[in-house]
């Protein structure tokens, strides 16, 4: 079988890591020379590593370095089985690099685009089979985050979605069927994450690393919602919310804060500026011995808004309840599904929990999904 990708990025890196180690045959295309000559040194490292901690063999290592051959030209991707688009988030480049791969490839080649943002109809539009192009959507980094969300469009035929399903079954990867819907299953269900810790903090309820503490001690997340935002980089992270809130026609939960805008504004990105949320030059070990009650208060507040999330994505038929479940566990590390939560806490309190907000505030982002107080009934 043979695989093309495009874009030696990040993500397009690691997808072609994923590929070479099933012996497939990969080509990674990208404009420039450079991310190429970067991916290539990158990937000799990663194998070495891997190498040195007994992840793999030599004989893998090899085999893994060997399948990949590195291009600018486009014309490389004849004869491909696959052809897996990880470039610039952009609609207008996507949609000229599909067209124009369609007079190289043959008909029968799966289409696939990595977009975290756009529509997979939007991208397929322009195609003349638009039957054989599907979202295969990964998650950062590739290679070690299990999670791939398979997202068809309107256009997309039933045999292409099972085709990337199984695929990515094969390549050892978690697939999980997501609706052509903004954000899929993660990146909609993720938003409280962020967007309530920002409104805690905004409203002066709690400094930054008082909240991150709640959702580690009381939550056992592995990051808290600041270090996090810093680890992506608050530019990615805002685009992410904004994106989001502006394709769900201004759908006050998703509402993005001044807070984050503004460091984005001025640089403050987070690890890769040096400073975001926190300034990374200080010694970051200072104690804090905050109230347990604040600290129970701030987890129940940020997970009673993520179980709601999930429950309107269920709601609205944009994945299964299982699939849910493993997008969050496999794709962002959630220490529990969200409805497994709902199930410990209580939805009783989930829901009395957001009626208390809803009442106060007396706002849309507060309501609570007919589901989960359908729930309560049940
Ligand atoms: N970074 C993430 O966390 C993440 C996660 C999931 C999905 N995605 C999506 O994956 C895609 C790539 O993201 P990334 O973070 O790897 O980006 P990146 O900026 O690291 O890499 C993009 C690469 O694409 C190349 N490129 C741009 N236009 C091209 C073209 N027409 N032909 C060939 N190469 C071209 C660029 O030279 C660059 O090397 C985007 O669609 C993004 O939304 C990103």
């Amino acid at each position: 079988m043979k695989v093309t990708i495009f874009g030696a990025g990040s993500m397009g890196s690691g997808i072609a890591q994923i590929a070479s180690t099933q012996n497939l045959e990969v080509v990674l295309i990208d404009r420039s020379q450079q991310p190429l000559e970067k991916s290539r040194s990158n990937l000799n490292r990663i194998v070495n590593r891997l190498v040195e901690k007994n992840k793999i063999d030599q004989a893998l290592a090899d085999q893994i370095e060997k399948q990949i051959s590195y291009s600018q030209n486009i014309e490389q991707a004849k004869g491909s089985d696959l052809v897996l688009e990880a470039i610039v988030e952009d609609l207008n480049i996507k949609q000229t690099l599909f067209k124009e791969l369609e007079g190289i490839v043959s008909k029968d080649c799966i289409l696939a685009s990595n977009t975290s943002s756009l529509s997979i109809a939007s991208i397929a539009s322009v195609l003349q089979y638009k039957e054989r192009f599907l979202g295969l959507h990964f998650f950062n980094p590739a290679p070690l985050m299990p999670l791939v969300e398979v997202i068809g469009a309107v256009t997309t035929s039933p045999e292409c979605l099972n085709y990337g399903f199984e695929l990515m079954q094969n390549w050892k990867k978690v697939p999980v069927y997501a609706k052509d819907t903004p954000g899929f299953i993660v990146n909609k269900v993720a938003r409280p994450f962020y967007g309530e810790a920002l409104r805690i903090y905004d409203e002066g309820i709690a400094d930054f690393k008082t909240i991150d503490m709640a959702m580690k001690t009381v939550g056992g997340f592995r990051m808290g919602p600041f270090e996090l935002m810093d680890f992506i980089g608050n530019d990615i992270n805002y685009k992410v919310t904004e994106t989001v809130f502006k394709a769900f026609y201004n759908d006050a939960r998703y509402k993005p804060s001044f807070t984050q805008k503004r460091l984005a504004e001025a640089g403050l990105l987070g690890r890769k500026t040096g400073r975001g949320y926190y300034d990374y030059s200080l010694d970051q070990t200072e104690e804090t011995t905050p109230d347990k009650q604040l600290l129970e208060t701030i987890f129940m507040r940020i997970i009673s808004m993520l179980v709601n999330e999930a429950y309107d994505t269920l709601f609205w038929n944009i994945a299964t309840k299982e699939h849910i479940e493993l997008a969050m566990r496999k794709g962002v590390n959630y220490p529990k599904g969200l409805f497994a939560w709902a199930k410990e806490i209580g939805v009783q309190n989930i829901v009395d929990q957001l009626e208390q907000l809803y009442s106060k505030y007396q706002e849309e982002r507060y309501r609570i999904s007919p589901l989960l107080k359908e729930d309560v009934k049940a």
